[in-house]
C-alpha cells in the first residue's frame, strides 16, 4: 500500500512511522517543511496526484496547547477547515479511491458532557476554551460525510482523547497539556523551585491516552474492510484528575517542592471521560498502556532533551 501521512513530521506522525516501518507499506510524510502547504489547493492537489495514495493519515493540523488555540481562534479555525476541504477535494480528484482517517478530538464534545457518549457529540456546544479546535473536527466528520455521499470517498473517524508520550515539542505552549506540564515540571526541578503552580483547581477528570497506544489503534483502520464515518471513541472510560496526574510526574521526576493551585485560573470542563461500549465491541483485545507507565516513559523522554 502507498501510504501518506499529513503532518507526518509531528507528535503522531512520528510514532506511527515508527508503526509501519517494520510493515511492507511504502510511507511518504509530507508538511510545510517537505515544502507542501495544505492551505493551498495546487499544492495539495499536486502532491496527491504525484503520490497516489492508498490512504491517508490526516494528522496536518494548527493546533496547541488550550491556551494557544483560544487565543489564536480564528487563525486556527480558517487553516484547519481550508486544509480540511483541500485534502477531501484533492483527494476526490486525484486519488478517490483512498481511505482518509481522521483523529477526531475529544474537545469536539459538547463541552458540558460528563461522560462522552458518541450519539450525544452533538448534543451541545463545544467548550468554550477550545471553541474553534473542537468545532474543526466537528467540520471533519461534516466533510467527511458529505464527500461519502456524494463521491463514495472513504474515512474513518475516530474520536482520540487527550494524547501524551514522547516526541512531542520541547515548547510547553506548544504541547499538548500533560507533555506540557511534565515539561514546566522538570525545569521547575532543575531550577531548583520549591513549588510548582497548577492553572486552576486540579479538580478536572481527564481520559488520557497514550500515543503509541493512539497510533497503533489508527493504523488499525488501514486493514477495516468498511470505512468509518460515524465517529468511534478511542475510549477506556477511565479518567484522572490533573491533581492525580500532577503528582505521578512529581514522583517520577523526584520533585520534592509542593503543587500550588491556581484558582484565578479557568478549569475548563470539569470532566473529560469516553464511553468505551462501541470501542470495547470493534478492539475487545486492546490493552491501553497503564497512566503511571506512560508518564515514565514520557518523562524518561523529556529527561533526555531538556
Ligand atoms: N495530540 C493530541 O492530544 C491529539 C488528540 C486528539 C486529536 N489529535 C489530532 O491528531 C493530529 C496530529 O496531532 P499531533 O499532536 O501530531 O500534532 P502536531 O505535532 O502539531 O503535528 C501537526 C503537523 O501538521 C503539520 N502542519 C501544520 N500546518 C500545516 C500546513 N498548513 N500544511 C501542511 N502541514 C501542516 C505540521 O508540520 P509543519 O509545521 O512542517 O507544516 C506538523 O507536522 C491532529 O489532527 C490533531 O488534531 C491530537
Amino acid at each position: 500500500m502507498r501510504i501518506l501521512i499529513l503532518g507526518g513530521h509531528g507528535f503522531m506522525g512520528r510514532h506511527l512511522q515508527q508503526v509501519l516501518k517494520s510493515t511492507p507499506h511504502v510511507v511518504t510524510c509530507v508538511s510545510r517543511a517537505d515544502g507542501v502547504d495544505l492551505r493551498d489547493y495546487a499544492q495539495t492537489l499536486a502532491c496527491f496526484q504525484h503520490l497516489n495514495p492508498d490512504a491517508i493519515f490526516n494528522f496536518a493540523a494548527h493546533v496547541g496547547s488550550v491556551h494557544y488555540v483560544s487565543s489564536r481562534a480564528a487563525d486556527v479555525l480558517a487553516d484547519n477547515l481550508r486544509m480540511t476541504l483541500n485534502i477531501y477535494q484533492a483527494a476526490q480528484s486525484a486519488c478517490p479511491k483512498a481511505r482518509i482517517i481522521n483523529p477526531l478530538s475529544n474537545c469536539s464534545y459538547p463541552g458540558d458532557a460528563d461522560i462522552h457518549l458518541e450519539d450525544d457529540w452533538w448534543a451541545g456546544q463545544v467548550h468554550e476554551s477550545v471553541y474553534a479546535y473542537g468545532n474543526y473536527k466537528r467540520f471533519v466528520y461534516v466533510t467527511a460525510r458529505c464527500f461519502s455521499k456524494q463521491f463514495g470517498v472513504d474515512s474513518v473517524n475516530l474520536l482520540v482523547p487527550n494524547t501524551f508520550g514522547p516526541g512531542d515539542s520541547p515548547d510547553p505552549n506548544k504541547t499538548h497539556a500533560l507533555n506540557g506540564m511534565i515539561i514546566r515540571m522538570i525545569q521547575s526541578r532543575n531550577a531548583g523551585k520549591d513549588e510548582f503552580e497548577i492553572w486552576g483547581t486540579g479538580k478536572p477528570v481527564r481520559e488520557w491516552a497514550y500515543v503509541e497506544d493512539v497510533v497503533a489503534l489508527l493504523g488499525l483502520a488501514l486493514h477495516r474492510e468498511s470505512p468509518l464515518v460515524e465517529p468511534v471513541n478511542i475510549a477506556q472510560n477511565r479518567g484522572y484528575s490533573i491533581r492525580e496526574s500532577a503528582e505521578m510526574i512529581a514522583e517520577e521526576i523526584g520533585f520534592k517542592g509542593r503543587l500550588v493551585f491556581n484558582t484565578q485560573y479557568q478549569d475548563g470542563a470539569l470532566r473529560k471521560v469516553l464511553d468505551d461500549r462501541r470501542f470495547r465491541s470493534m478492539f475487545p483485545d486492546f490493552q491501553f498502556t497503564d497512566h503511571r507507565e506512560g508518564i515514565r516513559k514520557t518523562v524518561a523522554y523529556y529527561e533526555t532533551v531538556l
